[in-house]
């Protein structure tokens, strides 16, 4: 039997899913056997999140986050999805310092590991890059409201646009970013009545987390979506699963069946009679 490899989501499908009326749903990978998990659910679109800093590095934010390592976790995810659109983060200090700078590490996301866009924090002060990625032909997706990066800056992790001076300038930064060329936009933590109003006025998909129900689709942390990371879960996070105690769970059995001896068993031992030579 032969089995048709799934067709792959593109940038610009994105773009007719709003128009369509249907959600995109986005989630958070690292790694490709995960990759291939959610691929095989129909997610529409992976992300490699710099988040991979906190869930897989252990690092109470995404600031050390290394190029070097997104392009290691980019080749990977890339090499477990077939259907899914993969999207790179681009690290702290890879695009805010000068914009040949951010061209070269958007473009070796997609050269070395293998993403098909790449998403960075920020609107009006990095909308001039993400102009001239997207003029060179790297897609951007942009990302908004609460940025982990400028975690220092906004004093803490924190819902961003609840004041009408942080909900006028979250707009405007939507606005620069359609403005440059960017094909999606992520709302983080913004309230969900300025995710709505910019949702109805951009012509752009918005992907909202933690940013409610009126955003062209959702984004999750997988991690946090199926129980892997309990350190910290977010009150806007749904958790589908419980992986985390299930994967304790089956640990806790191997020590216990190790330590009796009733692992491995005669079913797990192989006893071919010896070959003669
Ligand atoms: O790094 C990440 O996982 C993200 C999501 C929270 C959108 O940017």
């Amino acid at each position: 039997m032969i089995t048709k490899k799934p067709e792959r989501v593109r940038v610009p499908q994105l773009l007719t899913m709003k128009q369509k009326a249907q959600k995109i749903t986005m989630l958070t990978a690292y790694d490709a056997t995960m990759a291939s998990l959610l691929d095989r659910a129909g997610v529409d679109v992976l992300l490699v999140g710099d988040s991979l800093g906190t869930v897989i590095l252990g690092y109470d934010t995404t600031l050390p986050v290394t190029l070097e390592a997104m392009i290691h976790h980019a080749r990977a995810v890339t090499n477990g999805a077939q259907r899914a659109l993969v999207v790179a983060d681009l690290p702290f200090l890879t695009y805010q310092a000068s914009i040949p700078e951010a061209v070269r590490n958007a473009g070796r996301l997609l050269q070395e590991g293998g993403a098909a866009a790449v998403k960075m924090e920020g609107g009006v002060p990095i909308a001039d890059a993400a102009q001239r990625l997207v003029d060179v032909g790297i897609p951007v997706m942009g990302h908004i409201g609460l940025t982990p990066q400028s975690v220092h800056s906004l004093g803490g992790f924190r819902p961003v646009g609840r004041t009408r001076p942080e909900a006028e300038a979250v707009m405007e930064d939507a606005r620069a970013l359609q403005q440059a060329g960017a094909f999606a936009i992520v709302l983080e933590s913004v309230p969900a009545h300025v995710a709505g109003a910019i949702t109805r006025e951009l012509k752009i998909p918005t992907i909202g987390i933690g940013a409610g129900p009126a955003c062209d689709g959702q984004v999750l942390v997988s991690y946090d979506a199926f129980g892997l990371f309990d350190t910290f879960v977010p009150k806007f996070v749904k958790q589908y699963a419980q992986l985390g105690e299930a994967m304790t769970a089956a640990a806790r059995e191997y020590v216990a069946d190790v330590q009796a001896g009733r692992f491995p068993g005669p079913e797990h031992t192989r006893s071919d009679p010896p070959q003669a030579k």
